[in-house]
């Protein structure tokens, strides 16, 4: 009797770590799809100096292989620049290091051309801690993960921190940024690099959802009316 019993419970307990399983990886697709909603990343700053105003509402940028802060205007900046569209999605172990079977974070990858699109993650520079951005081959030595959100979901965070972003005047106008690994201000790293006199500016980075693009219509049908109640009904 016992062993009917038994028998007979399998199927069920089956059924339902199968149907738990089902959901857990509906969950985590819905969590999939909401870390690579598209963003922008602007610059920050309460502080009152000139340079805090300057910066604060400043966009993330990228050009040469760096990550800079520049006019939320593209036509306005000089030299010209790719503005970071970015996302969050799970840092790929490369094939060599599988075996490690280590967990790896968030990367933050970002497109860093248009036409035709290109994909790089950004990552902090282990020497320089410099932001750059690369393919992975590029970054997969470098502190490239976990990147992450407060729970507002605005607020970037690298390493777990979020009040270690600073913009570095490397030269004038240029503002490079940087995350101090240290929380020493990057005290040493600017000393090593020669960059002491530069000013610079301690910030939060924070998320600008960009609203994706439907597809364009198949073909040149009359475009479907648009699905927005009557003016004057609300
Ligand atoms: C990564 O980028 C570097 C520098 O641009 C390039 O030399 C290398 O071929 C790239 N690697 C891959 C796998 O695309």
């Amino acid at each position: 009797m016992i062993g009917l019993l038994a028998l007979t419970a399998i199927p069920t307990v089956t059924g339902v770590s199968l149907a738990s399983s089902e959901q857990r990886k509906a969950n985590q697709r819905k969590e999939e799809a909401r870390r690579m909603v598209k963003f922008n990343i602007v610059a920050e700053c309460n502080g009152d100096t000139d340079d805090d105003r300057e910066l604060n509402g400043m966009v993330v940028v990228v050009r040469d292989e760096k990550v800079y802060l520049a006019d939320p205007d593209p036509a306005k900046r000089d030299p010209p620049a790719f503005t970071a569209l970015a996302f969050y999605i799970e840092y790929p172990e490369p094939e060599e290091l599988k075996y490690l079977k280590r967990e790896r974070g968030l990367g933050l990858p970002t497109y860093v051309q248009d036409n035709p699109p290109l994909l790089n993650w950004i990552y902090a520079d282990t020497e320089t801690y410099e932001l750059r951005y690369g393919n992975r081959s590029q970054s997969v030595e470098q502190l490239v993960e976990p990147w992450d959100w407060d729970k507002n979901e605005r607020v970037i965070s690298l390493a777990k921190k979020e009040n270690r972003f600073i913009a570095v005047e490397e030269e004038e106008g240029e503002w490079a940024l940087y995350y101090d690994r240290d929380g020493d201000e990057l005290a040493r790293v600017l000393e090593e690099q020669d960059l002491l006199d530069c000013a610079f500016v301690p910030l939060t980075l924070v998320r600008k959802v960009v609203e994706e693009k439907p597809p364009p219509p198949p073909t040149a049908q009359p475009a479907a009316p648009q699905a927005v109640a009557p003016r004057g009904q609300s």
